[in-house]
């Protein structure tokens, strides 16, 4: 993914904040009361700016994240709790001294593993260090979605006080591969002396099916033992853009 992330990183959390961090972790405590989840050692793959994870830690967790991006970590480590730690690595190859209870990657961070070869290493390196029965819970673009809706160009407006944020979303659909790579132009306005900041960023997403990820977590020592709907817990349909995948370690 090289520089994704670089620029993107200042204005993330402006760009999401109407995101509801609060209740995606309480949807996720539910899914660990649900799946009779034991212990409290978390990792999370692509932990960002540690917007879950130190709401996390809030309920009494401690919390690795694993995040590649130095400057989502610099703005994560300004604001951790305490039981939170950040270690700038590839989710594909991370090394930990303690192994964990739960593994959690929210908010389509396995869709940006667009290759095989990523991935299997990613789901093998958690099976590394998950303990025995341990969950591995994580959201992804669906393909059944994409195909039904396809994605097309999207403009999303947000300011601050000191700033407007424009960013224009242009997808190229590479139907053969499952991945959609979209391609974000971002002005970035200052609004107390009108001067403008343009970057441009790719994100290639790969959006999966279920018998997609069977195959993945079979072959990699996990069961999949529940799918619905990001947050509203719907069995997943055609409307469905992000799938909650819950695997268990065999
Ligand atoms: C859409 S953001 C989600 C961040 C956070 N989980 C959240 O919910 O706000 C995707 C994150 O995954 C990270 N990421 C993507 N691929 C990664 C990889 N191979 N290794 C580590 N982090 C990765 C990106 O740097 C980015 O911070």
């Amino acid at each position: 993914m090289g520089q994704n992330f670089k620029l993107y990183s200042q204005y993330y959390d402006l760009l999401y904040k109407d995101k509801d961090y609060v209740a995606e972790t309480d949807y996720l405590i539910g899914l660990l009361e649900k799946y009779h989840s034991k212990g409290n050692k978390i990792i999370e793959l692509g932990s960002g700016t540690g917007k879950h994870a130190n709401l996390l830690a809030e309920k009494g967790h401690q919390i690795l994240g694993i995040e590649q991006s130095a400057e989502m970590v610099e703005i994560a480590n300004q604001n951790k709790k305490e039981g939170v730690s950040f270690q700038i690595a590839d989710i594909t190859d991370f090394r930990s001294n303690i192994s964990f209870d739960i593994a959690i990657s929210l908010f389509h961070v396995i869709s940006y593993l667009t290759n095989n070869g990523a991935l299997i290493k990613t789901f093998k390196n958690v099976h590394h260090y998950l303990n025995k029965e341990g969950l591995f819970i994580f959201d992804v673009w669906h393909s059944a979605a994409v195909h039904s809706q396809i994605p097309e160009k999207r403009t999303k407006i947000l300011r601050n006080q000191n700033i407007e944020v424009t960013r224009n979303a242009k997808p190229v659909i590479y139907s053969e591969l499952n991945i959609v790579e979209v391609n974000y132009d971002i002005t970035v306005k200052d609004l107390n002396n009108g001067s403008t900041h343009f970057f441009q960023e790719q994100h290639p997403m790969r959006h999966f099916s279920r018998p997609e990820i069977e195959l993945l977590a079979y072959t990699t020592g996990f069961e999949v033992i529940h799918t619905e709907e990001f947050l509203s817990q719907a069995t997943p349909s055609v409307e469905t853009w992000g799938v909650c995948y819950i695997l268990k370690k065999l």
